[in-house]
C-alpha cells in the first residue's frame, strides 16, 4: 500500500503535535515535528551567543549534527549527540525561535533535512510551511487553527503540567508575537496551502478533530491502516 505524506501546518498552540502524533500512530506512520528542528538551532545560537551574528548561525545550521530520533512515537532531538529534547522547550527558546526561523539559510538547511526524513513517505510532518514549501505535492494537507484564547489556554495548561507557572498574559503575548513573525516573514510565511483542508479545533475535542482529519485522509487516499 502506498505510504503518503500528511502535512499539518498551523499557528503555535493549535494542537498540531498532539494531532500529528495520534494520526501517525493510527496510520502506522512516522511523526516528525519540524518546529523542534528550528528550536534546536535556536538553542545552539543562544548557547553560543550568536543571536546578533546570523552568518555564524548559518554555519551552525550547516555544520552541527542535528538528529531527530523517533522513540516510542515521540521525537527526541539531539545536537552533536546530546539529547536536548527538554532544553528546546525553554522560555528563552520560545522567545527567540521565531527570529531564528526567519533566516533563509537556516530554513534551507532544515527543509533539506526534512525532505530526506520523509523521502520514503509514510510520514505525518507538522510545522508552518510543510504543505506550501517542504512538500507542495503532499497527498494530504491539513491547516489546523484555533482562537488565540484557546491556544493560550492549552499552552498555559501544558506549562503547568510541566511544573512551570508562566502567567497567562505572557503566554498570550508569546503566541501573538510568534503569530505575527511567523505569518509575515519574507521566507516561507505561515499560510494555508490552497489545497489544504482547514480544521478549526477551538470547539473540538482531540478525539473529534482526529476523527475529522481521519475522514479527510480516508477521502483522499481511500484507506486507513491500523484500525
Ligand atoms: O511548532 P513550534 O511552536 O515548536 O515551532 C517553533 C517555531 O519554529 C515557530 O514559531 C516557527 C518555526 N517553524 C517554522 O518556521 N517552520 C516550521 N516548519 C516549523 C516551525
Amino acid at each position: 500500500m502506498k505510504k503518503v505524506i500528511v502535512a499539518i501546518d498551523g499557528p503555535a498552540g493549535s494542537g498540531k503535535s498532539t494531532t500529528a502524533k495520534l494520526l501517525a500512530k493510527r496510520l502506522g506512520y512516522i511523526y516528525i515535528d519540524t518546529g523542534a528542528m528550528y528550536r534546536a538551532i535556536t538553542l545552539y545560537s543562544l548557547r553560543n551567543n550568536l543571536l546578533s551574528e546570523p552568518p555564524r548561525i548559518c554555519d551552525g545550521a550547516r555544520n552541527i549534527k542535528l538528529t531527530i530520533s523517533i522513540i516510542e512515537g515521540e521525537n527526541k532531538v539531539f545536537i552533536n549527540d546530546e539529547d536536548v529534547s527538554d532544553q528546546i522547550r525553554s522560555k528563552e527558546v520560545n522567545d527567540n525561535v521565531s527570529f531564528i526561523s526567519t533566516l533563509e539559510c537556516v530554513r534551507k538547511e532544515l527543509v533539506n533535512k526534512q525532505r530526506v526524513l520523509a523521502e520514503n513517505g509514510g510520514v505525518v510532518m507538522e510545522g508552518r510551511d510543510i504543505g506550501t514549501v517542504v512538500f507542495p505535492n503532499a497527498e494530504v494537507k491539513i491547516f489546523l487553527t484555533a482562537s488565540l484564547e484557546k491556544r493560550a489556554e492549552r499552552r498555559f495548561q501544558e506549562f503547568k503540567s510541566l511544573g512551570r507557572d508562566i502567567p497567562i498574559a505572557d503566554v498570550i503575548k508569546n503566541l501573538r508575537d510568534r503569530d505575527i513573525t511567523d505569518s509575515t516573514r519574507k521566507n516561507s510565511p505561515l499560510k494555508k496551502a490552497e489545497d489544504a483542508f482547514e480544521v478549526d479545533n477551538s470547539e473540538l475535542s482531540i478525539e473529534q478533530q482526529v476523527q475529522q482529519i481521519r475522514d479527510i485522509i480516508l477521502k483522499k487516499i481511500g484507506t486507513i491502516v491500523n484500525e
